[in-house]
C-alpha cells in the first residue's frame, strides 16, 4: 500500500491575546465611540498549540475519520493538509493531489456567483478550463440550485452552500478529498443523495479524510479513524475501536 500523507510529531502553534483588550473597564459605548481605540497597546500575547506532536499515517484509498471535541483542532490539521497552514514543528509529507478544503462557506468567494465559483475552485485545485466545462453540468444538477447558481453565494443558505461544495468535490475529483463536517448540512433528501453518492466515491479508491460530529458517517465510511483532544492524538486505529473508546 502506498502512503499518501504520513505527519510526523506535527504541531502549530498561534498567537493568541495580542494586545490585550482593556476591555473590563469599558462599557460596550465606549467601545463603540472609540473603535479601535480601545485595544492596549500592552503585549499580552502567547503561544497557543492548536495541534502538539501528531502522528498518523495514510494510504492511498484510506478514508480516514477525524474525531474530537469542539476546538480539539480537527479543522486546523485539514487545513495543514490542505497547505493553508504550515507547521511550526514536525513534518508533513503530502503526496497527492488535493481538493478543496469542503467546509461551510469556506471556498467560496461570496460575491461572485456559484456558478463563477465552480470555476475558480476548479481552476485553484488545477483543472484547465475545458476539464471544469465537462463537469459543469453535472455538478450544478448535483446541486439542484436551479436557477441560483446564476446568484452570488452570499446569498446561499448554509445548506445551499454546502451543496455547491460537495458537488464541486464530488465530480472535479483529486487524489485526496477533505471533508470538514458537511455531510449533515443539507436537508433530508439531499443528504441520502450524497451518502448515495460518498459510497460511489469510495468504491472507486478514493482517498479520503473527513472530520464529522456525526459519528454514524464516521462509523460508516472510514476504515481508520484518529481522535484528537486539546490538540494531541489520543488515539489511532481501526474506526470501530477509537470510536468506542471516544465515546465511553
Ligand atoms: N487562525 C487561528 N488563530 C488563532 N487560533 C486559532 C486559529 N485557528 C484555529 N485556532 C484555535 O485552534 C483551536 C482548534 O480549532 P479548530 O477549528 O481546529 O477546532 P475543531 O476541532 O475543528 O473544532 P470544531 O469541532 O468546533 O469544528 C481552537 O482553540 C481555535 O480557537
Ligand atoms: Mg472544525
Amino acid at each position: 500500500m502506498s502512503t499518501i500523507i504520513k505527519a510526523e510529531n506535527i504541531g502549530i502553534k498561534f498567537s493568541l491575546g495580542k494586545k490585550g483588550y482593556k476591555k473590563m473597564q469599558l462599557t460596550l459605548g465606549d467601545v463603540l465611540k472609540k473603535g479601535n481605540q480601545v485595544r492596549s497597546t500592552d503585549d499580552n500575547s502567547y503561544d497557543f498549540w492548536a495541534l502538539r506532536n501528531v502522528s498518523f499515517t495514510i494510504n492511498k484509498g484510506d478514508i480516514l475519520g477525524v474525531v474530537g471535541s469542539n476546538g480539539s483542532g480537527k479543522s486546523t490539521l485539514l487545513r495543514i493538509i490542505a497547505g493553508v497552514y504550515s507547521v511550526d514543528e514536525g513534518e508533513i509529507e503530502v503526496s497527492g493531489t488535493i481538493s478543496p478544503l469542503l467546509s461551510l462557506g469556506t471556498g467560496f468567494k461570496p460575491a461572485l456567483s456559484g456558478y463563477d465559483n465552480i470555476f475558480l475552485n476548479g481552476v485553484i485545485m488545477g483543472f484547465q478550463k475545458h476539464e471544469i466545462e465537462e463537469h459543469v453540468k453535472d455538478i450544478i444538477e448535483f446541486s439542484e440550485l436551479g436557477n441560483f447558481i446564476f446568484e452570488p453565494v452570499k446569498n446561499y443558505s448554509s445548506g445551499m452552500a454546502a451543496r455547491l461544495g460537495f458537488s464541486i468535490a464530488v465530480f472535479l475529483k483529486r487524489d485526496i478529498m477533505l471533508i470538514d463536517e458537511v455531510l449533515g448540512v443539507g436537508d433530508y433528501k439531499f443528504r441520502e443523495k450524497s451518502q448515495q453518492k460518498m459510497r460511489e466515491v469510495i468504491k472507486s479508491g478514493q482517498t479520503v479524510i473527513i472530520v464529522s460530529h456525526n459519528l454514524e458517517s464516521i462509523s460508516e465510511y472510514a476504515n481508520k479513524c484518529i481522535w484528537i483532544n486539546k490538540g494531541e492524538l489520543v488515539m489511532e486505529g481501526d474506526t470501530d475501536e477509537v470510536l468506542k473508546k471516544y465515546v465511553s
